[in-house]
């Protein structure tokens, strides 16, 4: 089968994308308003950028009406009206579903931490709080926001942020900096409704060694 994206409706694009893309990891992004009121949703269109510095980006899409999530308007840059700051938190599969929770479209002030019965910590480093019961936090500031169809529904934001600060809990992390997957045990997106675990893993080595090894 062969398709144009031109046409396609934007909800079958839509489909085609988070059906073919996976698993997509899950940014859970906390931030916060100007009066201090937090915020946190999560986002699968999600990935590292570079580590020098380090940086990461995430895509909160224009709501149907085409307007800005929360999100957006909390962590974009100061020069547009945000905050510039926020912190993406690791998910895994303990609380999948106060995850899930927080995609409900709450009033812009209204906390998805408390309606969800999720926990804030405070940052060190940002103002946005970072989730409590994450693995893994990472603070962020808004480096640029690139707009691929501004106002108009569906159109994605590419948020890109340096992390100024790594928050691990306990037994996450070891002194050589390796993370432990069974410790974090996230979980990611697929099409639909539908989410995987990382419980089922295999190493193997990259380049030529990879094809003289058995195995999958
Ligand atoms: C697992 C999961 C992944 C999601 N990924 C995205 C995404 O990448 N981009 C997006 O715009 N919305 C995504 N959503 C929907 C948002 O979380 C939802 O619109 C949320 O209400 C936005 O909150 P906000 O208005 O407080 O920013 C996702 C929802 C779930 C449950």
């Amino acid at each position: 089968m062969e398709f144009n994206p031109a046409e396609l409706s934007q909800q079958d694009r839509y489909k085609l994308m988070i059906g073919a893309i996976v698993p997509r990891p899950i940014a859970f992004v906390s931030t916060c308003d100007a009066q201090g009121r937090a915020n946190i949703a999560p986002f699968s269109f999600f990935a590292g950028v570079g580590s020098n510095p380090m940086t990461l980006l995430f895509c909160p899409a224009n709501t149907p009406e085409g307007t800005e999530k929360d999100t957006l308007r909390n962590c974009k840059l100061a020069a547009d009206g945000g905050l510039g700051e926020f912190v993406v938190n690791t998910v895994s599969a303990a609380y999948a579903r106060q995850m899930a929770a927080c995609a409900e479209p709450l009033a812009f002030g209204e906390s998805e931490f408390a309606f969800a019965g999720l926990t804030t910590a405070a940052s060190a480093v940002v103002r946005p709080p970072r989730l409590a019961e994450a693995r893994v936090s990472f603070e962020c500031r808004t480096l640029q926001v690139v707009r691929t169809n501004p106002g108009q529904p569906g159109g994605g934001n590419i948020v890109i942020g340096e992390v100024v600060h790594v928050h691990a809990g306990d037994g996450v992390v070891n002194e050589r900096l390796h993370v432990d997957p069974a410790a974090l045990d996230a979980i990611g997106r697929m099409g639909g409704m539908a989410y995987c675990t990382t419980r089922d893993r295999f190493e193997m080595p990259m380049g030529k060694a990879a094809l003289a090894t058995p195995g999958r």
